[in-house]
């Protein structure tokens, strides 16, 4: 038993392109997943995942805690690392164009152990990350439906909106846990069955989703970028030129904040990462696009560097029109936004209709990660049990070509853990798990670059070395940043996930045992 053993690239690409439905003329056996994905579609989808409760909620208390309006740099800083990793995802994806993203990868370049545990570790960044927006989007629904429409629900139904181990507040104002988050159970079996239905049906809603929240984050823009108040955004007169956007460090309770380095600029950045999530997602689709080898690379750069763009603006914006002191609110781009209307000089319907606005384009936007980190949780799973490693999940539905029982097992999952898991607990979990997943691909590239320097790639990274070596290095640097609970959680994962390797895995891998 070798745990080391690498998987042929030339037979993984061939597997790939045998289980695949291919368009007429292209090969393949007429069975497993449909290849209809375009180069716009893939860009929607990274689209789709990323922009979500990072930029709608985490902003403001990465702002106000840690960055001021330096939050800008932070957001600079996150948006280098995720182009490390971007570039390194589409080298890896344009040569190896399978659903199992960062997974297959490691099965090619460190061997069955490695990709096992990176395999397990993206049910962190999937799953789990599906779970946190889950959470996030029943607070945008509980949040538009009470404060901005005014509803009043019965104290049963407030409990029914967390979980058991999150406080809420009944109309008396006493203070007790919740029961079950049900509004995020249905958002995520809603998400399961669009997913069991088609991967055409998906990007279908997914493009629909992400024109309604980049709409949203355009309107917030336009409309504040001529009201920033200088007094907002430069708040540290001591320095001179844009230094002065961020606040000198200080002490607060013993811990040294703002500033540019840890509890400042830096920490703000290891927040916002989260933000930036999902652009990853995109190459798991590496076998439903028509074109892979050229789309997968075009989808995951062109998204990622759409939201960079779009996410520094929103945070000049919001910085600049609220003190940054005020932001540390779940949901501080509907306080921008009222602050625009009140600097506009605009009516208390006005203000109503344009905090709607944002509120519903914050439940859209997040509708679209879950989708998307859900979709690529499915694919994952599909191509690990594809590989032996798991069980069932290789199966795909005769008619839809969805991986049918990966998408009902991974909705059921997500669902159960949405209606009872505190966001707080899984959000910097699934920092960690990207994080580390980011860290071997963006390894693997130079590592491939030596060990199959004649294997076929469409893209290539410039300075391919440099950029995984820095990539690897800034994502570990980040982790590092992380608390010490966050990476307890993170070991008792893996431990569990080598219980289950050991356990089941290595007893039914394809690659160790062909007969199977
Ligand atoms: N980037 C995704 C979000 O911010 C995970 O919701």
């Amino acid at each position: 038993m070798n745990l080391f053993a690498k998987k042929d690239l030339h037979q993984l690409l061939a597997d790939a392109s045998d289980e695949t439905i291919t368009a007429p003329g292209h090969g393949g056996t007429g069975h497993g997943l449909a290849r209809t994905l375009t180069a716009f579609q893939l860009t929607m989808l990274g689209i789709g995942a990323i922009i979500g409760a990072g930029i709608f909620s985490l902003t403001g208390t990465a702002a106000a805690n840690y960055a001021g309006p330096g939050i800008v740099f932070s957001f600079v800083i996150g948006g280098v690392l995720c182009a490390f990793a971007g570039l390194c995802y589409a080298e890896m994806a344009s040569m190896i164009p399978v659903a199992g993203s960062a997974y297959a990868y490691s099965y090619a370049t460190m061997g069955e152990l490695v990709a096992w545990i990176i395999g397990w570790d993206l049910v962190l960044e999937y799953a789990f990350g599906s779970v946190t927006v889950a959470a996030a989007w029943s607070g945008y629904v509980y949040s538009l439906l009470h404060k901005t429409l005014g509803i009043d629900f019965p104290d049963v139904v407030v409990r029914l909106t967390k979980g058991p181990w999150e406080p809420v507040t009944l109309n008396s104002g006493e203070k007790v846990f919740g029961l079950w988050n049900v509004p995020a159970t249905i958002v995520v079996l809603g998400v399961s069955a669009i997913l069991y239905r088609g991967i055409k049906e998906s990007a279908f809603i997914n493009n629909i989703i992400v024109v309604v929240k980049v709409a949203i984050v355009l309107s917030f823009i336009g409309l504040g970028i001529g009201v920033i108040s200088t007094d907002n955004l430069f708040v540290n007169p001591s320095v001179s030129g844009l230094a002065q956007l961020v606040p000198a460090a200080t002490e607060v309770a013993g811990n040294v904040r703002y500033g540019w380095m840890n509890g400042g600029v830096l920490t703000g950045a290891g927040v916002v990462f989260f933000a930036y999530i999902g652009f990853d997602a995109v190459s798991t689709t590496a076998q439903e696009a028509k074109n892979p080898t050229r789309d997968i690379p075009i989808g995951i750069l062109a998204s990622l560097v759409i939201c960079t763009i779009l996410y520094i603006l929103v945070a000049i914006v919001l910085t600049g029109v609220v003190p940054y002191k005020e932001l540390g609110v779940p949901d501080p781009i509907a306080v921008g936004i009222d602050r625009i209307v009140e600097l506009r000089g605009w009516s208390t319907g006005a203000k109503k209709f344009f905090t709607f606005g944002v509120k519903f384009g914050a439940i859209s936007g997040l509708t679209s990660v879950i989708l998307v980190m859900m979709m690529g949780q499915t694919r994952v799973f599909y191509a690990m049990a594809k590989d032996g490693l798991l069980p069932w999940f290789s199966a795909t539905h005769p008619r839809y070509q969805t991986p049918h029982i990966a998408t009902i097992v991974t909705g059921i999952f997500v669902a159960l853990c949405g209606g009872v898991m505190p966001m707080s607990l899984v959000g910097e979990l699934v920092s960690i798990g990207t994080l580390l997943a980011f860290v071997l691909v963006c390894l693997g590239v130079p590592i491939l670059r030596h060990t199959s320097p004649n294997v076929p790639r469409p893209f290539r990274v410039p300075g391919a070395l440099f950029v995984g070596l820095a990539g690897a290095a800034s994502c570990l640097w980040v982790m590092t940043g992380l608390p010490h609970d966050t990476w307890i959680r993170l070991i008792v994962w893996l431990i569990i996930g080598f219980a289950i390797y050991f356990g089941y895995g290595r007893h039914h891998s394809k690659l160790q045992h062909p007969s199977k």
